[in-house]
């Protein structure tokens, strides 16, 4: 596995083996690694010759009160566990080898990134958008792979390499989780032995939600009624949003659940803000 940490020699790895025909898939993360990454790269390894896995811990997608100064950095951890799933390259750069002296230059996605997360955290959805392109311009994927439980950051993603028409197949892996059904999140570490069972109210949300809505409910305000009903059970879990959202546009809905409806979740749980979602197909 060879580590690299420039922009000039990545490319120049990933444009020698396209030289050679072979197919390069991709990995972006910030690190901190558990089974959901690790599920990802299984994923890139199915469909591809080659896997690049990237640790940055993007700043521009922080906002100014978040965790980027103490977003936890595990390098060595990740890179033994890149060697043992088999990884082929990591991508580990610096912050200003991906925003050189007077950056400038940002990527704004200006319909799908306006609600949910988008409005919760202003301008984390442009560093996103800004950092996966320039990650793109690097690693010269042939396919990436994103995880389901980041769903807004999956569509808005999609959404870039359709608008911005870049040469790459996106592919989603489905959220890893705990064996009581919490996502695997690198924020779970956060969480202290009272908040960790209480955190478990996001899925069962989701469970009730799909329950409901298997047995014919098909108002959106019923539906979110009951996601808030069941996560303020849970003294420590204070809801940011909980949302029903027409799943292509991630937009409100008018009326009852007639197309694809995203659920989304943020609650906070003690300090770390959670995320999870489903789909609702009827
Ligand atoms: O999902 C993440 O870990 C990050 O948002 C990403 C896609 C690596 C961009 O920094």
């Amino acid at each position: 596995m060879k580590i690299i940490s420039t922009a000039l020699e990545m490319q120049q790895a990933a444009l020698a083996l396209r030289a050679q025909g072979k197919r390069i898939g991709f990995v972006p993360t910030m690190g901190n690694l558990h089974d959901g990454h690790l599920s990802l790269v299984r994923l890139a390894k199915q469909r591809a010759d080659v896997v690049v896995v990237s640790i940055f811990v993007n700043p521009t997608q922080f906002g100014p009160n978040e965790d980027f100064a103490a977003y936890p950095r595990t390098f060595a951890a990740d890179r033994a566990l890149c060697e043992q799933e088999g990884v082929d390259f990591v991508f580990y750069p610096a912050v200003p080898e991906m925003y050189p002296d007077g950056a400038s230059v940002s990527v704004t996605e200006n319909a799908l990134s306006r609600t949910l997360c988008g409005a919760a955290r202003p301008g984390h959805f442009d560093g996103v958008c800004t950092v996966v392109a320039k990650l793109f311009n690097v690693v010269l994927p042939h396919v990436a792979v994103f995880g389901e439980k980041d769903g807004q950051q999956l569509r808005i993603i999609r959404r870039m390499v359709r608008d911005l028409r870049f040469p790459v197949e996106i592919v989603s892996g489905p959220t890893v989780r705990e064996s009581d059904g919490l996502a695997k999140s690198s924020r779970n570490q956060y969480l202290t032995a009272e908040q960790r069972p209480q955190a478990v109210c996001l899925r069962r949300a989701l469970d009730e939600a799909e329950r409901l809505f298997a047995a014919g409910e098909r108002d959106p305000q019923t539906l979110v009624a009951a996601l808030r009903a069941l996560i303020g059970k849970s003294p420590s879990a204070k809801i940011d949003y909980a949302e029903i959202v027409d799943d292509e546009t991630l937009q409100p809905l008018a009326g009852p659940i007639a197309r694809p409806a995203f659920v989304a979740l943020a609650v906070w749980v003690g300090k770390p803000r959670l995320i999870d979602n489903t789909v609702l197909r009827p």
